[in-house]
């Protein structure tokens, strides 16, 4: 074997080197990219679907289910109690608790003239937490549980039904009483969202190899 023989050889094999790596490089920048778009939907997906039906029966019934069979007329026999402590007119006085108009969605521990106790305005967040539907639903339950520290004497309505009824009566009390919150939305709405991802995911792989197709004659 001479020397220019020795030339064609390595030649040969450094220009198959040089050729099997070109090709790799190339394919690898036409089929790598769609790849990382999809784990990101994948991981998403899963969570709902697994706290979804679980979260429901662990907890107690969400209050806009409770409230879409409401009776405004039976809360505000109910009321009665909180009247030991509570008005409920427009402009109304404060008691031994403050006057309860335009509750809902009315921020906590802000009703001019009433001294709230430390642990109610501890809960207040400075005057950023509401009395949302959802609040109201657990303060009432327990309101020394809900609200650690609160100076409201009252045992709470351990009954979902006394309680939704109550609270139907308190959205009354109001020139504009709030809309009510949508039955079942919180519940089913992320099962629902978590499906859509899963449902979108093999369209993209498609429209991804697409652009593989009119880059092979060329080779
Ligand atoms: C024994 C008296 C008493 C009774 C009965 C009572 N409350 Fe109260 N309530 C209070 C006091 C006192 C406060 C102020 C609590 C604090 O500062 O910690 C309060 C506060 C509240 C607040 C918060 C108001 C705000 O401005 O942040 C709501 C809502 C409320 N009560 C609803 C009710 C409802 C509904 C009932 C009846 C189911 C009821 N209360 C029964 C004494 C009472």
């Amino acid at each position: 074997m001479d020397s220019s023989e020795v030339n064609k050889l390595l030649g040969g094999f450094l220009g198959t080197c040089f050729v099997v790596f070109s090709i790799g490089i190339v394919s690898d920048g036409l089929f790598a990219s769609p790849a990382p778009e999809k784990p990101g939907f994948a991981i998403e997906a899963q969570e709902p679907t697994e706290g979804g039906p679980a979260a429901p029966a662990a907890e107690a019934k969400p209050i806009a289910d409770l409230l879409a069979t409401a009776n405004a007329e039976a809360g505000a026999a109910i009321f009665k109690k909180c009247q030991a402590c509570h008005s409920g007119e427009k402009g109304g006085p404060n008691k031994v608790g403050p006057d309860l108009w335009d509750i809902v969605d009315r921020p906590v521990a802000e009703h001019e003239g009433f001294a709230y106790s430390a642990g109610m305005k501890d809960f207040s967040k400075g005057g950023q937490e509401k009395w949302t539907y959802d609040n109201l639903n657990h303060f009432i339950t327990s309101p020394k549980k809900f609200v650690k520290g609160t100076a409201m004497g009252f045992a709470g309505l351990p009954k979902d039904e006394d309680r939704a009824n109550v609270i139907a009566y308190l959205r009354t009390l109001s020139d504009n009483p709030k809309p009510l919150p949508q039955p079942g939305a919180s519940a089913e709405a992320k099962p629902a969202e978590a499906a859509k991802p899963a449902g979108a995911a093999p369209a993209k792989p498609a429209e991804g190899a697409a652009p593989a197709k009119p880059a092979a004659p060329a080779q």
